[in-house]
């Protein structure tokens, strides 16, 4: 079964990735320029696996997450060709009923759903009330990199010529999906992604000020319902009241400003993965474990922060949201009372 609406009501079942077997992800130098940091260029080439040591401590704590789940296959990414089955999140949507794997942008991931998750997706498929709809990339050569294409003139790295779009660039807020375009995600990506919508969910692009833009899930997190965190260099709180989805709700600046770090190396997300948190329902928040001041900013607000350690998970590139799908959660009374 899968049955899920949103980011914070009682998790019931969830995917989670496995770290085991990534390498840096290799699309062209314009990708990596685009989104990576200098100091790390180098490492984006193909055949490149993290360090040994990451990975092996990456899986050590994705393994504890302690919630029922259901685990990314092991992959060998440098034998397939590819980048990593520790990020579930990226490629994987829940929405209702509906499980939509993202048309990636980035050719090195198409296979990287079925390979890792294509068992869970069949088992899901034999469930009559869940509909299933898994991505068609081009065949033959892609255009998403075209610079005459139409939409070239996009401060992004990809055009429009085809859908394409990571599911972490959206954020499921009840009957609407709030998202942002970036060097990933584009319009026509925006419009597939409408289409596979179950009736009465809509889909609400929000202005993100983020040159590097790749994924929404360091810059919002609806952490309840009626209470939304911005990243403040990145969103402004006129912007973000404007959206008919936040009426009435609470929308702060995220409390902390997270410290940059170099062990173990962040070689491709910022310290703003402080953000990427996973709510289990109930106010309890998994949250890394040297974030202890969030922690005591949750608790202030009648929340329970659980402390997981995830620093190796994040030099792959993300935190808990990124690493996990939720598969069901409770419903609230959102659709109804919308
Ligand atoms: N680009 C974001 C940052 O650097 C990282 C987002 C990671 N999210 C994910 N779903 N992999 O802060």
């Amino acid at each position: 079964m899968a049955s899920s609406s949103n980011e914070w009501s009682n998790l019931r079942s969830v995917i989670v990735g496995r770290a085991k077997g990534s390498i840096f992800p290799y699309e062209n130098e314009k990708v990596t320029h685009s989104i990576m940091y200098q100091e790390f260029f180098h490492e984006f080439k193909p055949h490149n696996p993290f360090p040994e040591y990451i990975l092996q401590a990456a899986d050590r704590e994705l393994d504890q997450l302690g919630i029922k789940v259901q685990r990314a296959r092991d992959v060998d990414w440098n034998k397939v060709g590819g980048y990593t089955g520790s990020m579930a999140r990226d490629g994987l949507m829940v929405v209702g009923n509906h499980v939509i794997e993202a048309p990636y942008s980035w050719s090195c991931r198409k296979q990287e759903i079925e390979l890792a998750f294509g068992h869970i997706l069949a088992d899901l498929e034999k469930d009559p009330r869940v509909r299933v709809f898994r991505a068609r990339f081009p065949e033959g050569r892609d255009t998403i990199y075209d610079d005459d294409s139409e939409g070239s003139e996009s401060p992004f790295a990809i055009n429009n010529s085809r859908p394409a779009f990571d599911t972490a660039d959206f954020i499921r807020v009840g009957n609407t999906i709030v998202g942002q375009l970036s060097h990933v995600t584009n319009p026509a990506g925006v419009d597939y992604l409408r289409e596979r919508l179950p009736e009465g969910y809509n889909v609400q692009i929000v202005e993100t000020k983020d040159p590097t833009a790749m994924h929404i899930d360091t810059t919002l997190l609806a952490l309840r319902k009626g209470l939304l965190l911005y990243h403040p260099i990145k969103c402004t709180y006129e912007s973000l009241s404007s959206y008919d989805v936040f009426k009435g709700w609470e929308i702060l600046p995220f409390p902390i400003m997270p410290k940059h770090r170099t062990e173990p190396p962040l070689f491709m997300a910022s310290a703003w993965l402080i953000m990427n948190v996973l709510s289990l329902g109930n106010g309890k928040v998994i949250i890394e474990e040297n974030d202890t001041e969030f922690g005591e900013w949750l608790k202030a607000r009648g929340m329970e922060p659980i402390y997981c350690p995830f620093r190796h998970v994040h030099s792959i590139g993300g935190s808990f949201h990124c690493a996990t799908v939720d598969l069901i959660r409770e419903d609230d009374d959102q659709l109804a009372s919308d």
